[in-house]
């Protein structure tokens, strides 16, 4: 059950059309990373399109992202090779058809991705592919070493700038969707600092608003991944699903104060090594594929060895690469690592796993559409299923682009009965104001991460749980009840939201699978959870 407070606020402003800017577009696409990007473009192909993101264009997962984009390029794989490691990864939660689409779309996405000028790199005229942990064979593209994301990014930005009928708007920041008592989407409402409230009314709606990394302490996601997207899907009255499911990166740079960052998977594609304190290699006595087992027993094997020799971190070992060949194929981390005053062929880098990826998100069917009419879901918002309880690395740049197109189209064809007909109407909805406490809202955030660090982390126990849900419950009583005229007021309120559900279904799911890891229930119980939870906001 959801506490009163999450379940009472539908929106979280009092909107009133009489007195509220509004705009009108066929085809709103909310948030700007790869999933946006590609929705956009191809929902342009047959309707007026309004992009908006919440900061620059540039500020998204997407932008960050280093490793690559997973698919089957090289003769020596196959769609089968890549759906059975996607399937394994997933342990038993993936749906079948999704990693199927998802995989065999890859290849001919990829190519159109070149042909809009997306520079991957080439070894000897071939695209150079490299491998990750989980994946049987090689087949992580990326591009200007590891600016994979940057560039991909890119190459979409510049084909949304050469698309007349996509009107983008930046730092937007999206409040809540509109819906109307037949669970129709008639667009949003959101806030521009230098214009106040906007409507949006628009005849299909597409969130394509990413993840909640931030809803950590220690986080390899952007200042924006507060996970409003989810949050006002909920509100609307959208399914979640799969909530419990976080992915945590094994490797993130730690150095004590400074902001944390992402050192790619790949650098241990490439043999990069992990070393304990003791500068001892431990990750063989875990799992037998070493530095290249799945994210979560690589996470929770240095997670384990940071406890029994009692540090804040491990260490990446890359001392044996050639420096010259490590600049060139790594230029992001090379520079990142100089910031420091780390010398890589003398340094070791200090790591520590953080959160990545929420698996979970608004549940859609193949064609990216969720209950609510109008109302499309693809990226990390949304859960298409792929991947199931844990997430092959670098499968999500590509689910991105499979499900953007995918509900592009789907959001903007003559099919669609909603197309070109943005559902105005009068609508006026107020919330008193509550005189309840005063609040430092900052405060709340940041109790909030390092709560969800501690109890809805990469190991996780039901006592625990069950204290992270009520703390954040309580936290919600003066929280919720207010009504903030400011980005950061509205990311609290989704963080609590967001946070509280995660706890919930983590609570809910008494065995070990993937991502989620009980130290109370160590094992996977097929017989009583080989199946999702999804939620739903309560509407009597
Ligand atoms: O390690 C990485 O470069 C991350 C890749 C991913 O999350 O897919």
């Amino acid at each position: 059950m959801s506490p009163k407070q999450t379940e009472d606020r539908r929106y979280l402003v009092p909107i009133d059309t009489a007195s509220t800017q509004q705009l009108f577009t066929d085809c709103l696409v909310i948030g700007a990373g790869v999933a946006g990007l590609r929705a956009a473009i191809e929902a342009a192909a047959n309707c007026d399109v309004t992009l908006v993101c919440k900061g620059s264009l540039s500020d998204s997962n997407t932008w960050q992202a280093q490793g690559g984009i997973a698919s089957v390029l090289h003769s020596d794989d196959s769609f089968k090779l890549h759906i059975d490691d996607t399937l394994r990864t997933g342990c038993g939660l993936c749906d079948d058809t999704a990693v199927g689409l998802v995989v065999r779309s890859g290849p001919e996405l990829i190519l159109q991705l070149i042909e809009w000028g997306a520079e991957f790199d080439k070894v000897d005229g071939r695209l150079d592919i490299t491998l990750e942990g989980g994946h049987s064979r090689a087949r992580i593209a990326h591009a200007h070493g590891d600016a994979t994301g940057r560039g991909i990014a890119e190459a979409l930005i510049r084909k949304v700038a050469e698309t007349p009928n996509i009107n983008v708007i930046e730092h937007f920041y999206t409040i809540d969707l509109i819906t109307d008592d037949d669970n129709e989407c008639g667009g949003a409402i959101g806030y521009r600092s230098q214009t106040g409230f906007e409507i949006i009314w628009a005849a299909n709606t597409i969130m394509a608003t990413g993840g909640g990394g931030r809803l950590y302490r220690e986080t390899t996601n952007p200042d924006e991944a507060t996970a409003d997207g989810l949050a006002m899907a909920y509100r609307a009255g959208a399914v979640l699903r799969d909530m419990e499911f976080v992915q945590f990166h094994p490797t993130t740079l730690y150095i004590a104060g400074a902001s944390r960052a992402l050192i790619t998977e790949t650098l241990r594609g490439e043999g990069a090594v992990l070393l304990d304190c003791d500068h001892k290699r431990f990750m063989q006595a875990y799992d037998e594929a070493a530095e290249l087992a799945p994210r979560d027993i690589v996470s929770r094997s240095i997670l384990d060895r940071m406890l029994k020799t009692n540090s804040t971190h491990v260490y990446l070992d890359i001392r044996h690469f050639d420096k010259e060949h490590f600049k060139t194929r790594f230029p992001l981390i090379s520079e990142l690592c100089e910031s420091f005053d780390i010398d890589v062929s003398t340094d070791l880098i200090p790591v520590r796993p953080s959160a990545h990826y929420m698996i979970g998100g608004v549940k859609t069917d193949m064609e990216g559409r969720t209950n609510i009419t109008g109302l499309y879901a693809c990226g990390e918002a949304a859960s298409t299923g792929l991947h199931g309880a844990n997430r092959l690395g670098s499968n999500s740049l590509l689910e991105g682009l499979v499900f953007g197109r995918i509900t592009g189209a789907n959001a903007s064809t003559e099919q669609n009965s909603r197309i070109r007909q943005p559902a105005y109407r009068r609508m006026k909805c107020e919330i008193p104001v509550s005189d309840r406490s005063r609040l430092d809202a900052s405060d709340v955030c940041n109790s909030l991460r390092a709560l969800m660090w501690r109890n809805v982390g990469i190991t996780r126990k039901g006592q625990a749980l069950t204290e992270a849900r009520e703390i954040i419950e309580f936290w919600q009583r003066y929280v919720m009840d207010k009504v903030f005229d400011t980005p950061f007021g509205w990311e609290c309120q989704n963080m609590l939201t967001v946070s509280y559900l995660m706890a919930q279904s983590a609570e809910q799911r008494c065995e070990s699978r993937g991502v989620h890891y009980r130290v109370d229930f160590p094992e996977i119980d097929d017989a009583g959870f080989a199946r999702h939870f999804e939620l739903q906001r309560p509407t009597t």
